[in-house]
Formats: structure tokens, sequence, C-alpha cells
């Protein structure tokens, strides 16, 4: 790849990183973190890349979900079981209603830097420095918590790798086996009136497996385990820098800190820092396409991003808004096509169609989202593509974060579970409900 090298990015402009009081403390950090053990393998983002290939044909479907940001805070047992339940129950609805294999992919043990609007917040009357995510600095209100402190790379790297763990043994070990769906469910998330839904497809899949397993006298292989992925934005260049390695047994630089980075709305630039950095690893790659993105940038994009056209590299993550999708997706799925590649489309319905409620609240509609949702799969449909994958951002808890959905949240409940640290997210059961909901219009659409 000619010019790349993993620092190569630091002669083009980074936008959103950050100022640290002490440079010779985050280079400390930054050394030790390029001796730390890598958090995936080089064939397991190989395989992943392999696997999304084959969702951009259409024979895989995608879902990729979890918080907007992860908190150190949240590196705990019950919350990383919760949310692998939700995608667990979620992945086993649209296996089932999809008829084809799903990949996961966790917005989970990386997902620690965030892009903000503004550099700084005021409040009262003080102006301190914006919350970059626990990777970077602390929530709290405080000149102290807001300072950045490179320790905090070192937490993540930690945090990640014990969230991977945890999700690792999960997935091989008994719980994510199909014959035990009842480990998978939420004490909370029972009452919804769409459970019996639920539930009517995992008694038909029992009793299919039961069949199947009575007649050939022996058990269905491939269901004892489960792959889970993980995704984060690769946002803090230096971090990303750290975590990438030659592999051994292949070609190329991968960034192993994640077997999926994406490049967020804000730092997708043609002539950007992330863009070059992004150009020379051999991960495949996700790309947030919001509406300020020209076609004819992304088309550059497209090129700059996959050369080689190599299948699986790249995913095109919408986030148009309910209100912009049915103007915008048409001119963006063009120009792609023109470019001859072909990319993964998915759909991020959460990143368009955020707002605030009169009480302050950062909220999203249940009814917009899954109305985005519908429109893409209409519009991808009407121009002759896969809608390959869908991307939420969801908790495994009973938080109260988006209004609608069965339960009924509305403006007054956000005050109760509202617990996130930056973008509102789907609670388990509005999240079930919403795979339920893609596999309706899907089977609608056949
Ligand atoms: C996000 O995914 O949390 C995010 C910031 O998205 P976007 O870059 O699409 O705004
Ligand atoms: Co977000």
């Amino acid at each position: 790849m000619a010019g790349w090298h993993p620092g190569s990015w630091r002669s083009k402009t980074a936008l959103q990183q950050v100022e640290y009081p002490d440079p010779a403390a985050l280079q400390a950090v930054l050394n030790e973190l390029t001796v730390l053990p890598p958090l995936v393998t080089a064939l397991e983002v190989d395989t992943l890349r392999e696997q999304l290939a084959e969702a951009a044909c259409g024979r895989r479907f995608l879902l990729q979900g979890g918080d907007c940001a992860e908190r150190f805070e949240d590196c705990r047992e019950d919350v990383i079981k919760n949310r692998l339940k939700v995608l667990l129950q979620m992945s086993v609805v649209l296996v089932y209603g999809l008829q084809m294999p799903v990949v996961r992919i966790g917005r989970f043990a990386g997902q620690y830097a965030k892009p903000r609007s503004r550099p700084a917040e005021c409040r009262g009357g003080v102006t301190l420095p914006s919350y970059r995510g626990d990777s970077i600095n602390g929530q709290a209100f405080t000149a102290e918590a807001r300072t950045p402190d490179p320790r905090r790379l070192i937490t993540a790297y930690r945090c990640s790798a014990i969230i991977l763990n945890l999700v690792r043994a999960l997935g091989e070990g008994g719980f994510a086996d199909l014959h035990n769906v009842d480990y998978w469910n939420l004490d909370f998330a029972g009452h919804s009136s769409f459970y019996g839904e639920y539930r009517a497809i995992i008694t038909r899949m029992r009793d299919a497996l039961r069949f199947a397993e009575t007649v050939s006298g022996q058990p269905v292989g491939g269901l004892r385990r489960v792959d889970f992925f993980t995704c984060h934005e690769a946002l803090y260049l230096p971090y990303e820098e750290a975590m990438t390695r030659p592999s051994k047994y292949r070609e190329g630089m991968y960034n192993l800190s994640t077997h999926f980075p994406w490049i967020g709305r804000r730092t997708l630039q043609l002539e950007g820092a992330h863009a070059e950095y992004m150009r020379g690893i051999c991960n495949p790659v996700g790309m947030k396409v919001g509406p300020d993105l020209s076609p004819a940038e992304l088309r550059g994009l497209v090129h700059h991003l996959n050369p080689n056209k190599t299948p699986g590299r790249l995913t095109l993550i919408t986030r148009l808004g309910v209100n912009n999708i049915e103007r915008m997706l048409p001119p963006i799925v063009d120009a792609v096509r023109a470019t001859g590649h072909q990319v993964l489309w998915c759909c991020d319905p959460m990143h368009g169609n955020t707002e605030r409620t009169k009480d302050g609240y950062k909220t999203r509609r249940f009814d917009n989202i899954l109305g985005e949702l519908a429109l893409a799969f209409d519009i991808h449909a009407s121009m002759g593509i896969t809608l390959g994958g869908v991307h939420f951002e969801l908790a495994g808890e009973d938080v109260t974060e988006c209004i609608g959905g069965a339960s009924g949240i509305n403006e007054a409940d956000l005050r109760r579970a509202y617990h996130t640290s930056v973008d509102p997210r789907l609670n388990a059961s509005q999240s079930l409900e919403m795979a339920l909901r893609i596999v309706s219009k899907y089977k609608q659409m056949q």
C-alpha cells in the first residue's frame, strides 16, 4: 500500500483528537499499549471479512448493536450478559424469520471514544472540555474529570479484554447453545405484549430441532456455539495505531483491538487522517454515511478505502434519518453502484433520528427508527440491491431512553431510567420488538 504505514495518518488533518496536558505521559502509555497482546486475531478478522462478503450478496444478515458509548463502570457480569442475551434473542428471531445465518457484531469491548459536536461544554457560566468517552476523560462536570488522562487508554484496553473474555466464554460454553434458549430470558422483558411472538418462534424452533435430532439420532451440529465479533469507532488514532500489528500468517497490517473498526460521520473525509489510517489495514471497515456526505466524496472514499475491490472489505452504514432517506439514499446507492464496487449496505436508523425533548433529554422514537428501517428495505429492494444489515444502539437493561414501542414508553418515562452517557439506546424489550418488526417487514416484501 503505497506510502502507508500505521502512523502515516499523522501527516493529515485528524479531527476529534485530544490535547493531553502531558505529552510524555501519553507517549509512555502508547509505548505500553504497543507491546500488550492483541485482543483479536487476524484469522478471526479474515473470517469476519468473508462473512460480510456473503452478507453483501444477501446470503447472511448483519446484526450490529450495543452501547453508543461504553463506560468502565459497565464492565460487569450482569451488563455484559444482558446485552449478549438481547443480541442472541434478536439474532435467533432474524435467523428464523429471514432464513439466513446472522453475523453478530457487538458495539462493545472497545467503544470508549466519542466524537463530539462541540469541544467544550458550558454549564452555569463554567466552561470545561466536552466528555469524549471513558477512554479519554470522565463524564463528571469537574475540571479534574474532564482533563484527558492517558492512563484511561490502558483501562479501556483492559476493560475490552475482560469483556471479550466473558463474551468468548459465553459464546463457546453452552450459554449461547440453541438448546438452552431459556438462559437468554430477561426477567423484566417477559411482560411485553409481543413477547408471545418471540416465545412462539422459540417453540417452533425447538420442535424442529427435536424432530431433526430424533429422526437422525444425533444432535444437530453447529448449534452449541456462536461467534460474536466486536466493533468500535476508530476515532482516537494514536490508540488504533498502537494496536495495529503485522500478522505472522497473513500479509499486511491488522488493527487487532477489534474485528471491525468504523469511521464515524464526523471524521469521514477523503483527505482526512481517519481515511488514511483505515486505507492500510486489512480489517473489514465501516463508514457512517450521513446526510452531509456528497455522493462524489463517497465515490472517492470507496475507491480510496478499497482499491483492490476486496469482497467484504467495505460496509456502508447509512444514517440519514426517516425524513431524509427517501431523498438521499437513491443518489448514494447510484454513486456507489457507478464505482463497480460491491459493498455491504447496512442501515443505522438511530443516528439520523435523534431529537431533544423539552426537558432536555436526547431521545429517539421507536416509530421513526422503524420507519427509517422499513424505508431502507423498500428503497434498496426497488433499486435491486440487498440491504444486508442493521445497526442499533441498544442496552440489555430496562432503560428508558427511547420513546415508544409496545411497552409505551413516553416522554415522562425518560427520567426514570435514563443511563446512557451519550446517545439514547433501545432497551431490551424495544430491541426484541424491533427484530420481530424487521422480520414482518421482510416477509411482507417476499
Ligand atoms: C455513533 O455511532 O455513536 C455515532 C457517533 O454515529 P455517527 O458517526 O453516525 O454520528
Ligand atoms: Co451514538
